[in-house]
């Protein structure tokens, strides 16, 4: 039989429109379950939309619309984008659906039956944006994960007896390291667990948009738990259906679950205690990848400096997309993104690298052998190059294979572009269009062993990268005369078995070079869609400003990157006015720690002469705070104050932060006075 995998998405909110961060994630879970059925594998791969919640219904309220009219149409939104993009998905749940709400209650009824919910009073504050109890005291304090504004709730809630699952939830993280990868994400979980569960409350009886709680429908069961449930009631998990039931044996536990970053206490710590009560089980693995940032923050609706996926399907396509992602951004770190490494990775890998091999290699086989594969003669022997391809596959092969199934995309296809070079390296050195003049035997011989070697690598480099980039190796498949890639049993995928007299297909280029235009013409078409965008899009109760900007400068600019520059002058340039405006001294770091819980953020204290003061700077990554102390610095010191993980930071430091680098603190090489101004 079949091995199975079962592999999911986060669901997400409807709040807001997709962009490309919400993409990513898709992206990547749909090249991991199109490599899995390559792989033979019985594959479901399931996503959705989260639809309950505070935070939702003053969304919808903000737009003039039901609830329900406003989730059904952001919904169809994020399927209808994932299904231009032609993403795999084998079901899309919604948390309105009627099956997933019968199926949700069920869950919350065997918890509460296997004595784990209790009814008990709950003051304290609310992130309505995270849907998140937070440990912060005061009407309106900071939640510490996003910094917004909190809401005070007192009221009477179901609650959940986290703090018993403290130490199996250790033990589970001890016994099973690969349940939340990358190692960086599972110590920080482990640290949160060490330090203390306390027990979660899972209801809600001050809004109605949510599932009501079994028996006391005057509460709605707590977002997260309605939404972490997707995963099971999807596949039939609480259904009285025998075919559900089947469905939910056959795949339950989930093989991957991919998440964002700032979802991973929800996922590794909420829902595994959930599942343990339950006793269900518990999921094989919980991958978490970094955030897609542009313009150096993350990606957010509410920081407004979104890139919508459409646009780029409209230039490049969907390919281009996948493969920018998973290349460019080591998948469980940040990365950045832009137009101009977008189309500079698309011009280089893509339309320079795999697609011209691939013209080059047909165009020549068409030409010189009528569009009929040759074969390596005997006749003549073959060269060191030759076999020298053919030992460069076979170890590409294995090593893009470990690393994909360690998620290491970007080295998979790295190792993988490595052949592609190889082989143009490869034609470079033997000319075969000079030997294509010739007629003589051995010449013929030469070439036709010249054209397998290339023809044959090309189609391993393009059976591998298939899940990634499906369009186009869907189409370099049929060029070579292989039929339908998607029936290509890829664990057999080994050296030599192109056969000779394969009949080639219509030869097209699959990736035409993008000019600079490309990049214009995105920039506008986002530009336009910024300036059209409705007010009622944004997201209810987040600030003007985002707040958990992280406050390094640019390039030794000043600016943060969300602040908007005082109406410039339209060639971009600023006034000495404007420049004066900006009030930069020398302080002279105090005292610096890191902040507890924000893994880029140290606390500084830095005296600017008259007075010390207090900045949280986002440079944890570049400096340890040890090495801080005594150091000259520049500050932004007429910045007005703002909150950064609940401390008010009171100016900004400034560094350079060089492209996929750490920041570099602007200093000095003579002595300076602490105090003086910079002009
Ligand atoms: N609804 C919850 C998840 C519930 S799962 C049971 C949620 N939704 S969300 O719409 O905010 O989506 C979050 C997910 O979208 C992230 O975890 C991540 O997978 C993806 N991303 C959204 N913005 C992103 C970036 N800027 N960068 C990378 N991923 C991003 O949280």
């Amino acid at each position: 039989m079949n091995k199975k995998f079962y592999i999911t998405t986060p669901i997400y909110y409807v709040n807001a429109r997709p962009h490309i961060g919400h993409a990513y994630t898709t992206i990547a879970c749909d090249t991991v379950a199109r490599r899995q059925r390559l792989l033979g594998a019985d594959t479901f791969f399931l996503t959705g939309t989260d639809e309950h919640g505070q935070k939702i219904e003053r969304a919808a309220q903000a737009a003039g619309k039901t609830p329900q009219e406003f989730t059904d149409e952001v919904s169809a939104q994020f399927r209808a984008l994932w299904n231009r993009m032609g993403i795999t998905y084998d079901d899309y749940i919604r948390t309105t659906e009627e099956r997933h709400k019968k199926r949700v209650q069920e869950l919350f009824r065997r918890i509460r039956d296997n004595g784990h919910i209790y009814k008990g009073t709950y003051t304290g504050q609310y992130c309505v944006f995270d849907e998140l109890y937070v440990d912060v005291v005061g009407p309106g304090a900071p939640c510490p994960e996003c910094g917004r504004p909190t809401e005070t709730v007192k009221e009477e809630n179901y609650f959940f007896k986290l703090s018993l699952f403290q130490d199996k939830l250790l033990q589970l993280y001890t016994e099973q390291p690969d349940f939340i990868r990358p190692e960086t994400r599972r110590n920080e979980v482990m640290s949160f667990v060490r330090s203390g569960l306390r027990d979660l409350s899972i209801s809600r009886s001050t809004f109605s948009w949510g599932i009501p709680v079994p028996d006391d429908p005057k509460h709605v069961i707590y977002v997260w738990l309605d939404a972490l449930a997707n995963y099971i009631t999807a596949i039939g998990y609480g259904s009285s259906h025998k075919g559900a039931q089947e469905a939910f044996q056959k795949y339950w536990p989930a093989d991957l679950q991919m998440i964002g970053k700032e979802i991973v206490r929800f996922h590794c710590v909420y829902w595994p205690a959930f599942l343990m009560a339950a006793e269900l089980p518990l999921p094989k693995s919980i991958m978490a990848h970094g955030w897609l940032l542009f313009e150096e923050s993350k990606m957010s609706k509410s920081r407004g400096n979104i890139v919508r996926t459409e646009t780029i399907l409209d230039v490049l396509g969907a390919d281009a997309l996948r493969y920018f992602l998973l290349r460019e951004v080591v998948f469980g770190q940040d990365g950045s993104f832009s137009f101009d490494a977008l189309v500079q990775r698309y011009n280089a890998d893509l339309a320079n690298g795999l697609g011209n091999l691939a013209s080059r290699t047909l165009t020549m086989i068409t030409r010189y052998f009528r569009g009929e594969v040759p074969y390596p003669s005997a006749a003549v022997p073959q060269k060191g190059g030759d076999s020298a391809i053919a030992e460069n596959a076979r170890k590409v092969i294995a090593e893009y294979s470990t690393l994909f199934d360690q998620y290491q995309f970007s080295r998979a296809l790295e190792v993988a572009w490595g052949l592609v070079a190889a082989v143009d390296k490869y034609i470079v050195e033997n000319e075969p269009w000079a030997l294509g003049e010739k007629q003589d035997e051995e010449s013929r011989s030469r070439l036709g062993t010249i054209l397998y070697t290339s023809a044959e690598a090309l189609r391993i480099v393009t059976a591998l990268a298939h899940p990634v980039i499906p369009d186009a190796t869907s189409k370099i498949w049929a060029q070579l005369g292989l039929g339908d890639i998607r029936k290509f049993p890829l664990s057999d995928l080994k050296w030599g078995q192109l056969q000779l007299g394969t009949k080639l297909g219509n030869i097209e280029p699959v990736f035409p070079r993008a000019d600079k235009s490309a990049i214009e013409r995105m920039q506008k078409m986002e530009d336009q869609q910024r300036s059209a965008a409705s007010p009622a899009e944004g997201q209810p109760g987040a600030p003007a400003q985002a707040p958990a900007v992280l406050p390094v400068a640019t390039t030794a600019a000043v600016a943060t990157p969300a602040a908007k520059p005082a109406a410039p002058a339209p060639d971009g340039k600023i006034s000495i006015d404007d420049f004066a405006k900006v009030e930069l001294r020398v302080g002279q770091v105090k005292a610096a720690e890191k902040v507890k819980g924000a893994d880029k953020l140290l606390r500084l204290e830095v005296d600017l002469g008259t007075e010390v003061r207090q900045v949280v700077a986002g440079i944890a990554e570049s400096y340890a705070p040890e090495l801080l102390i005594g150091r000259k610095v520049v500050i932004v010191a007429n910045l007005a104050p703002r909150k950064l993980r609940g401390l008010e930071s009171n100016g900004m430091i400034v560094a350079a932060s060089p492209e996929g680098g750490k920041a570099v603190l602007a200093s000095f090489l003579e002595d300076v006075p602490v105090g003086t101004r910079l002009k």
